[in-house]
């Protein structure tokens, strides 16, 4: 597993094991699923308070809870913000609520990591700035970052926090590439170059935030895997092809065209299985051919201008 050597404390793995789906899951196929991860070098974890319907993170704390050094192995990071009865939420009350919550449900005094899960149009940043101290101070979280969130949303954050935003989570996969079509349609008139997002991965790449990229496999809006999806004929056909140059599955295929790119990347990936998984992490070690990684962008039905 390659990492990112962020500070001297932190060691970013390129592959994040995603909890979003594991609250249903058997607890020996968890214990297998995190533990594999490990093994692995893929010691990072991502969740969100509500994952699961709140219940993820509780699965996940049973799996601390039985293996008492797995916690300072790891990377454990939440994302607060989003009230599943229908509005975004960054205030005080409900960033520092959150994070009590997720400890208490992971069986643990800290986060590694928190991030903001969207951006919420009635956030006051200096009241965020309040939370953000707070849990600073009394241990509770180290580091800070920001999820969907586009560059001017990152600098009024920013400029009122004292904590550096260290990452950014935005969805990205083959299927789904608006944050790369307008850099390379800029200028025209074709549909790509419509901008979806500011500049975000460009501007990641300036300030050195960290991308932490979600649902690698999905297309639409987390509607279903793309892989072997007999509604996807081209890019599987495609896919089928390089991945038998490069002797390695397609899974692994999809991880190695995102991590081709040149970022600060991290990729966030759901998958319930331990087979998968390790697939995953091959695909992290593949470095792409340019040639073959456009045409995999082309018959995901782009076009170059
Ligand atoms: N910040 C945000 O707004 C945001 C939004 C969504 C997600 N996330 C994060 O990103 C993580 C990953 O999201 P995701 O679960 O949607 O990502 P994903 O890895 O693209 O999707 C995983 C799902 O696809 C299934 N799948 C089916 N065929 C597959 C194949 N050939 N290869 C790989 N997977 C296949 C997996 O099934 P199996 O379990 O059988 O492998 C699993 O159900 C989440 O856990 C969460 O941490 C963040």
């Amino acid at each position: 597993m390659k990492y990112y050597e962020i500070t001297g404390e932190l060691r970013l793995p390129r592959v994040i094991m995603g909890c979003m789906r594991i609250s249903q899951m058997e607890y020996r196929e968890l214990e297998n699923l995190v533990m594999t991860a490990v093994e692995n070098g893929v010691n990072h974890f991502d969740h969100a308070d509500f994952y699961g319907n709140f219940q993820s993170e509780v699965r996940f704390g049973e799996v601390l809870a039985n293996n008492p050094s797995l916690r300072d192995r790891i990377i454990l990071q939440s994302k607060c913000g989003i009230r599943t009865t229908g509005f975004y939420d960054s205030s005080y009350e409900h960033i520092v609520n959150s994070v009590n919550n997720s400890l208490k449900k992971m069986n643990t005094d800290h986060l590694d990591c928190l991030l903001i899960h969207r951006p919420d149009a009635l956030a006051d940043v200096d009241e965020m700035a309040r939370a953000f101290e707070d849990l600073e101070k009394s241990g509770k979280v180290q580091w800070f970052g920001v999820s969907n969130h586009n560059p001017l949303q990152i600098q009024v954050l920013q400029q009122a926090v004292k904590q550096p935003l260290l990452f950014n989570q935005m969805q990205l996969s083959i299927m789904h590439t608006p944050m790369i079509d307008q850099g390379i349609n800029v200028n025209t008139r074709f549909e790509g170059a419509v901008d979806r997002d500011n500049g975000t991965l460009e501007y990641c790449k300036l300030k050195g935030i960290v991308l932490q990229t979600w649902s690698p496999f999905q297309y639409g809006f987390i509607e279903g895997a793309f892989l072997d999806n007999p509604e996807f004929p081209e890019i599987n056909q495609v896919m089928d092809r390089v991945a038998e140059q490069y002797g390695i599955s397609k899974t692994a295929l999809a991880i190695a065209w995102l991590v081709r790119i040149p970022a600060k990347m991290q990729v966030i990936a759901g998958t319930t299985k331990p087979s998968r998984l390790l697939d995953i992490i091959r695909g992290a070690e593949v470095e792409l051919a340019r040639p073959d990684w456009y045409e995999i962008y082309r018959a995901a039905g782009n076009r170059l201008p």
